[in-house]
């Protein structure tokens, strides 16, 4: 930990629910990391002693596991640094062990049974070992256990039934063992599993029919197995007809998998990717496919699928790639496939395709790699396929093809891609075609320079082409090395500097957990402090640093990230930035990129729910947590995909500079967030926060943002002023007033109950849990909003089920 100040991990609970809602990907939390920070609880847990049947649990561990390298030597006390730091790879909370994480450590032996007395545990990953034994049943007695990852070892036996009774299990990834024996059924008793990766095992049997109708399962990945046996057709049936199952990314290739694609699959509105390749399946791809309007990744190569290629396939616009590779489809390849104008990889390979090759492919100028070869294609290769300037690969050999090879094509691609067509002529190592003049008997004198020039001509531009990629690989590595050594650098003076520092991290959550609050110890490179707010997710930096993180916004505060860790858990990231400044372009763009899409129409419904949840969150915040929020702005409400509204950025005013806050409260005055007394006052309170809390009622209500000039008065104002005159219809978004005569009143009296809230006098306006209860009145079940989001019931009180 050399001279580096310890970094100080704090998990904290947070939202325990109120309105962070259902999904586990996603849940939207916040953490924060800053070194001016000082972490509450960190003497409370420094010295808390691992309790005496963790400790035994943790030594029969030890016992277990063969450890070559020496890495469980810290672990050499009586339990003293078990739980403070001291022994690696553990992480406690109040003396318990919460996670057990040591990859990559040459760990051989096998897994305790005794870690069914780990009554804490959430994660337990010990993947990239060499861990052999079986996984025992004692795992499915931890009632906390949300991650499992046990991937590249050597685990042997069967998957003990028992998983299925871990309730909040969320990832359970056993990829690349020497597991045998069936799926169990009971697997999808766990109903927060959304990710199960069993590939790359020889686990037998058929698919059980339960995890086709799991309601959380979002990846699910069996490839590489002896599974056998039709696949079920039972995907998509739900007790509720109205939802729709989340599954995302289905991966059965590589088994023994017989019978057709069930016409099922077509239920699963959400894929983005099926893989059913090097299977044994026959029969006809199903027309319900085509309806799957997000998949992305169609692979049914190296089957025996037959008939022919059916429209509706054209019609799934998403598709980036289409892999039919060795099947026995026949007919004409459709005309319509030029519609995929998403596509990337079209590969038909060695199949009966009769017929043309389309012209229309031309039209898919996203196209990189194109494979019609071993077909019955006949007539010539339409010169649109010219068009197609991202091809990089090209295949049109042993086909009965004919006629001149279009000139770019010919150049670009060598003989390879066009042998086995007798009547094909034009391409390289061939004579040039014939002239068109009907005169065979009066041979074309070939152009003797012409091959050579074609020869010397594709070397230069081959070269240029080597010369650029070349460039590109060097520049990449440098834009790399700096980025690297920047953010090296930054850390590294913020934390010389020891001031409020850029860091933030959020956990993902979920309803119903437990709080937990703990504090782990570790070392570390990076300055500041990540402070985790809630969340059954534990992860470090180093986590973090090996996720992809995505941009979700920006706010006053910093930028929040959307990062995907090593096991693919979701957790929104805020890091804090130093300098706080801000316009109202960036706060623009900002709620262009938190999902109010220019194109997107929010229907009242669900700009009730938005309402409702952020004052859900806000009555939970001044009640729950006696935070104040102090810069409660539409920026700050998140979206998740399923609307569920998540207020962020609170309580971070604490954490800023008296300077910053000065800035936040001017920046909240120029979006026409702020309370009028907060000019004198300077300090924000519950009464200010209500303020902020109408005026985004009003945006919902108006469709009109604050920070826009309306004659020089604010949107309370505006509205107020409207209203007096009673034009009140007026104020309302017209998208709304389409349904006015349905939802009138329940504009009128949200419209009240904002107006209330914005009143220019404090005292005169309600308490949140007032606005709260009163929306609730005018709306009160927003589970009955349309569409499949229906069951996750905004609010519901959280509990663990
Ligand atoms: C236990 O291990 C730690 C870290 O390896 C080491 O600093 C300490 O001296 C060891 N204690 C004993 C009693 O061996
Ligand atoms: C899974 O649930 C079924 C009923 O839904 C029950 O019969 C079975 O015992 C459960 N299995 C486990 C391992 O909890
Ligand atoms: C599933 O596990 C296998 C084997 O460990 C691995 O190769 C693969 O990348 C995993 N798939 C995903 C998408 O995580
Ligand atoms: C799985 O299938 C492979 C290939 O057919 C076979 O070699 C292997 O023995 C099978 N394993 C089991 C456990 O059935
Ligand atoms: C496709 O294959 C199935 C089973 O192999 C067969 O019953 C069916 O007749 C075939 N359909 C066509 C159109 O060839
Ligand atoms: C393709 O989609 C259009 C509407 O987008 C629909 O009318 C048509 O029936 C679909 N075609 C097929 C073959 O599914
Ligand atoms: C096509 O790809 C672009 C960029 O990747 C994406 O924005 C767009 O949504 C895709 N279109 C469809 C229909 O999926
Ligand atoms: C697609 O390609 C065909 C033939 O190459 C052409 O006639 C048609 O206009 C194109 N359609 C679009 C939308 O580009
Ligand atoms: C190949 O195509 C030609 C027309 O271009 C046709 O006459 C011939 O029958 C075809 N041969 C086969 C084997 O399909
Ligand atoms: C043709 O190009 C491919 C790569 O596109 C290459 O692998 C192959 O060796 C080349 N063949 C000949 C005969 O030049
Ligand atoms: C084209 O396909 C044929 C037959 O499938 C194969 O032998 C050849 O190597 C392929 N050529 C290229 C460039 O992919």
């Amino acid at each position: 930990m050399s001279n580096k100040k310890k970094e100080k991990w704090k998990i904290q609970s947070q939202l325990q629910n109120p309105f962070s809602l259902y999904t586990h990907i996603f849940l939207l939390i916040q953490l924060l990391l800053i070194s001016a920070f000082q972490p509450v609880s960190s003497q409370v847990w420094d010295g808390v002693i691992v309790t005496q049947a963790d400790f035994q649990a943790l030594q029969a561990f030890k016992h277990e596991l063969v450890d070559p390298k020496g890495i469980l030597r810290s672990w050499n006390d009586s339990g003293y640094g078990a739980c403070s730091g001291g022994w690696i790879g553990i992480k406690c909370a109040q003396g318990q062990v919460i996670v057990i994480q040591l990859p990559w450590k040459g760990l051989g032996g096998r897994i305790t049974e005794k870690i069914g007395q780990f009554q804490e545990l959430r994660k337990l990953s010990l993947h990239d070992n060499v861990i052999g034994g079986s996984i025992p049943q004692e795992l499915g007695f931890l009632p906390n256990l949300r991650g499992v990852q046990l991937f590249n070892n050597r685990l042997s036996g069967s998957i003990p039934p028992s998983l299925g009774s871990c309730p909040l299990l969320q990832t359970l990834d056993l990829g690349n063992n020497l597991l045998t024996g069936s799926i169990p059924f009971s697997l999808a008793n766990s109903t927060k599993l959304f990710r199960l990766n069993l590939s790359h095992n020889s686990l037998s049997g058929l698919i059980p029919v339960s995890l086709t109708s799991s309601s959380s399962l979002i990846f699910l990945y069996l490839q590489y197995n002896n599974l056998s046996g039709a696949i079920p057709n039972s995907w998509g049936a739900t007790q509720k007809k109205s939802n729709i199952l989340p599954l995302q990314y289905l991966s059965l290739s590589h088994n023994f998998f017989s019978g057709s694609i069930p016409v099922s699959l077509g239920k699963l509105r959400e894929l983005r990717e099926i893989s059913v390749s090097h299977n044994q399946i026959n029969g006809a791809i199903p027309v319900e496919i085509g309806g799957l309007s997000m998949l992305r990744t169609l692979d049914l190569s190296n089957n025996a699928i037959n008939g022919s290629l059916s429209d509706s396939l054209s019609n799934i616009s998403s598709l980036v790639l289409l892999n039919l590779e060795n099947n026995y489809l026949d007919n004409q390849i459709p005309e319509a496939v030029g519609r995929l104008h998403n596509l990337s990889v079209l590969n038909l390979k060695g199949n009966q395709f009769i017929g043309h090759i389309p012209a229309t492919i031309g039209n898919i100028s996203t196209l990189t790699q194109l494979d019609v070869s071993e077909n019955k294609l006949s007539g010539e290769i339409p010169d649109s396929l010219a068009d197609l300037n991202n091809l990089i690969s090209f295949n049109v050999s042993y086909n009965n093809l004919s006629g001149p090879v279009p000139i770019p094509l010919s150049q670009k691609f060598n003989s390879s891609s066009f042998v086995g067509n007798i009547q094909l002529c034009g391409y390289s190592g061939t004579a040039p075609c014939p002239s068109q003049a009907p005169s065979p008997s009066v041979p074309v004198p070939p152009p003797p320079e012409k091959p050579k020039k074609h020869h010397r001509k594709l070397s230069t531009k081959d070269i240029i082409l080597i010369a650029a990629g070349a460039l590109l690989v060097v520049l990449l590595i440098i834009c790399c090395i700096l980025l690297c050594c920047l953010i090296r650098k930054r850390a590294a003076s913020k934390s010389n500097k020891g001031q409020a520092t850029t860091r933030a991290a959020a956990a993902t959550g979920e309803k119903g957990v437990p709080p937990a609050a703990g504090e782990v110890e570790s070392g570390g490179e990076a300055g500041g402090k990540l402070v985790h707010f809630d969340g059954p997710m534990v992860f470090t930096a180093d986590d973090l640093l090996c996720a992809t993180a995505e941009i979700m916004g920006k706010s006053t505060y910093g930028t929040v990230y959307k990062a995907t860790l090593e096991d693919g858990n979701q957790v929104a990231v805020k890091r804090l930035r130093e300098k706080i400044t801000k316009g109202q372009r960036e706060f623009e763009s900002e709620v262009n990129v938190l999902a109010r899409g220019p194109d997107t129409q929010i229907d009242w419904p669900t700009r009730m729910k938005i309402a409702q949840g952020m004052t859900r969150g806000l009555f939970y915040l001044h009640n729950n947590e006696n935070i104040i929020h102090g810069n409660l702005t539409s920026s700050n409400v998140l979206l998740d995909e399923r609307t569920n509204a998540k207020i962020a950025d609170y309580g971070l005013s604490r954490l800023m500079t008296a300077a910053a806050s000065t800035n936040v409260i001017a920046t909240a005055s120029v979006l026409g967030y702020r309370a009028p007394e907060l000019s004198k006052l300077k300090k924000a309170n519950t009464k200010t926060d209500v303020y902020s809390l109408g005026v985004i009622i009003l945006e919902l209500l108006t469709g009109k943002s604050p920070g826009e000039a309306m004659n020089g008065v604010d949107l309370p104002q505006w509205v107020a002023s409207i209203v007096k005159e009673e034009w009140t219809n007026e104020v309302f978004d017209l998208e709304l007033m389409k349904d006015a005569s349905v939802i009138g009143d329940e504009l009128l009296n949200t419209l009240k109950l904002a107006l209330h809230c914005v009143d220019p006098s404090p005292s005169a306006r309600p308490e949140v849990q007032l606005v709260l209860q009163q929306l609730e009145e005018i709306r009160p079940e927003t589970a009955a909003s349309p569409g499949p989001s229906g069951d996750d019931g905004a609010g519901v009180p959280s509990t663990s089920d």
